[in-house]
């Protein structure tokens, strides 16, 4: 069966951020809303195919990690009538998404379920794609390694096969502008999700990090904020190129803060940093940076990953995220947002959260906390 669906793939649990995002950007860039997305899991939002809206989400989309163009879908439950029922599908296709393909590679995620191996169904789609296309006449080969499509192979919530053009030929968690990373850096789209969440307005947030390691959460929001392309090397206009963020990113080590320092400048934009202990930038500190830099923000806005590793003894993690508690209660009316994975942090911050849900960035299988002063 042809389909025709756009599809935003990212992390479990970030569907309200990345549908949040889309339309942000999109009534920005095409000046009308997005309808609404079937959610497929709770971290893919199904919507139907868009030309402009894709496009926009390929540039622009920042919490999502893929952006999938669902071309086919079967309900065979078997290798032989899948490829039959592809085959035919792709022979019948008038559609354009193979223009300028010269080779093709296919993925598999989440099939377990099909009644045969995922190298298995990988052949079968791939040959029924190849077959497909020879029989319009559109030749098109096999490679592995550096394809000019990606094709994705999964079963959707209801059981299908569905078969898609990766747009972003792979996950673009990776935007390219972090070649240096502290110990532990946070996958770039979590930290999109994580200002997403706590609805960072660059009109009006002051955003602070001051345990900002490499610098992700930082450059993150600043990049967010003017509505950057999400690829470093991509030229197409920022989509608010006169928003002027204020973004703050501290750490008491000095080499993590140079990285830091090091990857704003590739990412292109103005990050204030500070070297010293999280207690060192207090309300005063945090407003005086500000004015120092010609800015008036209305109110603040903490984002930030403490360190939260199981090397981390219980004592010192109660005395780490106690102090983060006791500095977020000096700053007053911040609202704040944290990203942890250590059982220590919920009880020693000693505030009641607005928002806690599981968010995981890799090994760090997390929580995010949001807070309202
Ligand atoms: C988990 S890392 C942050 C990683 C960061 N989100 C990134 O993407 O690279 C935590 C950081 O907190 C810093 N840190 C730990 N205790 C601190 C304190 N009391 N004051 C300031 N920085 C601190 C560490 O130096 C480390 O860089």
């Amino acid at each position: 069966m042809i389909e025709d669906g756009l599809r935003i793939v990212g992390s479990a649990q970030t569907n309200r951020a990345m549908e949040a995002e889309l339309v942000r950007i999109v009534k920005k860039a095409l000046g009308r809303r997005p309808v609404a997305p079937k959610r497929d899991g709770t971290g893919q939002l199904a919507y139907p195919w868009d030309d402009a809206i894709a496009a926009v989400a390929l540039t622009y989309h920042r919490t999502s990690t893929r952006v999938v163009r669902d071309l086919y879908a079967s309900s065979a439950r078997r290798l032989e009538p899948l490829y039959d029922e592809l085959v035919a599908d792709v022979a019948g296709d008038g559609r354009s998404w193979t223009e300028g393909l010269a080779s093709i590679s296919v993925e598999v995620r989440r099939v377990d379920e099909f009644a045969a191996g995922e190298r298995q169904v990988v052949g079968t789609v791939k040959n029924a794609i190849v077959d497909g296309l020879a029989r319009r006449g559109k030749r098109v080969r096999v490679d592995g390694e550096r394809p000019d499509g990606l094709l994705v192979a999964r079963l959707d919530d209801r059981g299908r096969m569905l078969v898609g053009l990766d747009l972003t030929k792979g996950t673009r968690t990776r935007r390219g502008w972090r070649t240096e990373a502290g110990e532990a850096p946070l996958r770039e789209h979590v930290a999109a999700v994580m200002a997403m969440e706590a609805r960072y307005d660059q009109r009006k947030d002051l955003v602070v990090d001051p345990m900002c390691g490499a610098g992700t959460i930082a450059i993150e929001a600043a990049l967010a904020a003017r509505g950057a392309p999400v690829a470093a090397g991509d030229r197409s206009p920022p989509l608010w190129p006169d928003a002027r963020p204020v973004v703050i990113a501290g750490d008491r080590d000095l080499d993590v803060l140079v990285a830091a320092r090091h990857n704003a400048s590739r990412a292109g934009v103005d990050v204030i940093f500070h070297r010293g202990e999280l207690t060192t930038l207090d309300r005063d500190h945090l407003w005086a940076l500000a004015a120092d830099a010609g800015a008036v923000p209305e109110r603040g806005l903490v984002l930030c990953n403490p360190p939260w590793g199981e090397r981390l003894e219980v004592a010192d993690a109660r005395l780490l995220y106690g102090a983060l508690g006791d500095w977020w209660r000096s700053l007053r009316d911040f609202r704040a947002a944290f990203l942890v994975a250590n059982a220590e942090f919920e009880n020693a911050f000693g505030a009641r959260w607005a928002i806690k849900k599981p968010l995981s960035s890799g090994p760090l299988r997390g929580y995010l906390f949001v807070y309202e002063p």
